[in-house]
């Protein structure tokens, strides 16, 4: 059975599906393109992926053979989850092993916004700490994190872990999510209070239509003043846009980003030219350990569907009761 891999994966975690496969993988780092993918996979059993790569249904439909799709993240809003299941394809994905790094960026976000973290070393580093700018009360100011309230919106693992994180740092911790949670130490709140109590909002929901846009223009309006917003979820939950006019204004305080609505980030896009906004290129999973978790479960959901069985970890389960 043929299986394509749209990249080589760490920790030479691609090796052991050799033994069930015949393997072709793409070698290059940049994404492979649409028209390469859909010929690559003429004939394959199985797909995988990175979330780089669109998996949309024009694709899957052309694709008879077709019957395993695995991607190396876990979000899987870059594929056509309704059609896979539509066609009977289960889809593996790679939940649980990112939740303490994704956990430990948004903290460090948190912080970094909160202290001006990127704005003192951009200071430093251009020689503006000088004798006419010495040390002084004012200088590089920001926010205590001891005593604010953060809001958790979506109270999923990574969401929780985040929670616990910040207690440790004497935060208050509120949190929204659609099925509401007890959790210790999280207040459940609507989203209405989440976005109007929080100091610092942090966003932990999947990208799904009921969440595209849910911090819009609208939402920023209703929040404190002085309020921080961290991402480190899916770009197309906060407007980029209403957020960057919002930072521009002094609306908001900061921000901390991670992930965009367009990645890699357009030059043009707002964020990029604000002092306020700390940016990273969606690194939330990007640990040594956490990269070669994420590989090895990506490739256990392949060699699981390889052999017939249940992928350890599969995002539309409800394939295998139409079996
Ligand atoms: C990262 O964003 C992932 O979905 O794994």
């Amino acid at each position: 059975m043929k299986v394509f891999a749209s990249s080589d994966l760490p920790a030479n975690a691609l090796a052991p599906l050799r033994d069930y496969c015949d393997l072709d993988v793409w070698e290059h780092t940049h994404p492979i393109p649409a028209e390469q993918l859909r010929s690559r996979l003429d004939g394959c059993f199985g797909l995988l992926c990175l979330l780089t790569n669109r998996v949309d249904a024009p694709l899957l439909d052309g694709l008879a053979e077709l019957q395993a799709v695995s991607s190396m993240s876990v979000g899987v809003d870059h594929i056509d989850v309704d059609r896979l299941t539509e066609l009977g394809i289960p889809l593996g994905n790679t939940p649980g092993v990112l939740v303490d790094a994704t956990a430990d960026l948004t903290l460090a976000l948190m912080l970094a916004a909160a202290r001006r973290i990127g704005e003192a070393d951009r200071f430093v580093r251009a020689g503006h700490w000088n004798v006419q700018r010495p040390w002084h009360p004012n200088m590089m100011v920001g926010k205590d994190l001891a005593g604010a309230t953060l809001g958790v919106l979506g109270l999923g693992a990574i969401g929780q872990a985040v929670a616990q994180r910040a207690a440790a740092f004497g935060m208050r911790v509120i949190g929204w999510n659609r099925t509401p949670r007890k959790l210790p130490g999280v207040e459940n709140v609507s989203l209405d209070s989440l976005i109007a109590e929080s100091d610092v909002l942090s966003v932990h929901v999947a990208l799904t239509d009921e969440t595209r846009m849910l911090i819009d223009s609208n939402a920023i309006a209703a929040m404190k003043s002085d309020a921080i917003i961290i991402n480190t979820a899916r770009g197309g939950i906060v407007d980029e846009h209403a957020l960057a006019a919002a930072l521009n204004s002094g609306k908001l305080f900061a921000a901390g980003i991670d992930v965009f609505g367009q990645e890699p980030v357009a030059a043009g896009n707002p964020l990029l030219s604000l002092d306020n906004v700390i940016l990273a290129p969606h690194i939330g999973s990007a640990t040594e350990q956490t990269r070669a978790r994420m590989a090895a479960l990506a490739v256990d959901n392949m060699i699981a569907a390889l052999e017939g069985r249940r992928m350890p970890h599969c995002a539309n389960p409800e394939v295998y009761q139409q079996r």
